[in-house]
């Protein structure tokens, strides 16, 4: 409830959003019962491209909270992605290697990439009908479920680092979201490491389906946290912190607080 109170606070008009939602809604069975077609592409793009990313990313959030599965939503996630690319390009060709946000944007690269995975892994253990521990697949979520909680450096470097200077210049409501988003991302993190673990020590058809929870839940999640990092929160990082001076200090608490072991050497 308070991530949409927020929002709403600050500038979304709650009747435009309701209107699209409707249509979006509409767009999404379309989808899921042809799939992705030229017609259904044309139409989404138009429908995508008439709405902001804040609002979008809204939209996305009601239809879930409505009873939408997660996953369903992938195809509007494709349609939007074919948009958004050019801006994220845009945001990168300001910045170069070794700044701040450079870094933070390629580990997101490599935070989505774990997902990915995660997302076929959890698919191929869905369709096994039982247990089988030879099969890669169960060492493969508990690795996933660690890698994706060696990303802790990176967002407390935002959350000690960069999110600071922006509350100091007022931009409060964003980064308090993307922390309280932080705090469920990690309870959820750690119950997938546990629940990978415990494999062998629970009823296969119940590790299926918490497995099939958590997961569409931290795909879902944390591909829409970053999201907003990426085309709403560090855009706006780098309009408003507009001191190189600023940026350094930045970059100084950045290595203090250290990096993931996933960070390519040239980032840090
Ligand atoms: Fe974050
Ligand atoms: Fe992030």
């Amino acid at each position: 409830m308070e991530k949409k109170r927020f929002i709403l606070d600050n500038g979304i008009n709650r009747e435009v959003k309701e209107d699209k939602i409707k249509e979006l809604t509409e767009l999404l069975r379309n989808l899921n019962e042809k799939g992705l077609t030229d017609d259904l592409k044309k139409k989404g793009l138009k429908l995508v491209r008439s709405i902001s990313p804040l609002e979008l990313s809204m939209a996305e959030q009601s239809l879930v909270e409505e009873g939408m599965d997660p996953s369903e939503l992938r195809h509007l996630c494709e349609i939007h992605m074919l948009i958004l690319k050019g801006e994220l390009e845009k945001l990168q060709g300001k910045i170069s290697e070794g700044h701040v946000l450079h870094t933070l944007i390629k580990e997101h690269e490599l935070i989505l990439g774990f997902l990915d995975k995660l997302d076929l892994t959890t698919k191929n253990i869905i369709n096994m009908e039982a247990y089988d521990k030879n099969r890669e697949e169960f060492k493969e979520i508990v690795k996933l479920a660690n890698s994706l909680l060696s990303a802790e450096p990176h967002h407390k470097r935002e959350e000690d680092a960069l999110f600071p200077e922006l509350e100091i210049r007022g931009i409060t409501g964003p980064t308090r979201i993307m922390r309280l988003e932080h705090e469920d991302l990690r309870k959820k993190k750690r119950s997938l490491r546990d629940l990978g673990e415990s494999v062998e020590n629970i009823d296969f058809n119940e590790y299926k389906e918490k497995l099939s929870k958590l997961s569409n839940d931290i795909c879902f999640e944390l591909r829409d946290h970053i999201y907003k990092e990426n085309y709403i929160l560090y855009p706006t990082a780098l309009e408003s912190i507009d001191d190189k001076n600023n940026w350094s200090n930045i970059k100084e608490k950045c290595d203090k607080i250290g990096y993931c072991d996933f960070t390519p050497e040239e980032c840090k």
